[in-house]
């Protein structure tokens, strides 16, 4: 059985009641719920995780990047929040495992503030999901289950 790695930066803690306008009321923990039920129907594994930190985003890229070397890793689905749009070490991260990567946002971000229309991690990303809220998540690990 391959897992997927579902890992969310910055700020993602706070779904449910951040901006809900823009990024609806459903919480981090329907979001995992919503992830779960998904690898359910595909037999895959979930890692599914939220952090603050870049630094601990790096190091979940790189523990993703030793099961892919063991051909364990089905991909990494990942929601960088605002580090999608600063993050060198994030994309180097990518880059550096080789590990498959959709990058996904919640909000369509090309129709944002045009600091968000630029995106340090679609240049190493297989593909990039952006707009259709946390439903997004479950396109996500729908399309990686055929990788
Ligand atoms: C986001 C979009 C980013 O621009 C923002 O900083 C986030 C969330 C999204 O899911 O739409 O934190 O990645």
């Amino acid at each position: 059985m391959k897992t997927v790695y579902v890992l969310n930066g910055p700020n993602l803690n706070l779904l449910g009641m951040r901006e809900p306008a823009i990024y609806g009321s459903s919480t981090l923990a329907d979001v995992q719920m919503l992830c779960e039920a998904a690898c359910q129907r595909h037999a895959l594994a979930l890692e599914f995780r939220q952090s603050n930190h870049e630094g601990e985003l790096v190091d979940w890229v790189h523990e993703a990047g030793r099961l892919q070397a063991k051909g364990e890793l089905a991909a990494v689905i990942m929601n960088a929040g605002a580090y999608t749009h600063t993050s060198v070490a994030i994309l180097d991260a990518i880059k550096g495992t080789g590990v498959p990567l959709v990058e996904l946002h919640i909000s369509n971000v090309h129709a944002r503030e045009s600091f968000r229309h630029h995106s340090y991690l679609s240049a190493a990303a297989r593909a990039v999901i952006c707009g259709f809220g946390v439903a997004g998540y479950g396109l996500a690990i729908d399309a990686v289950a055929q990788w």
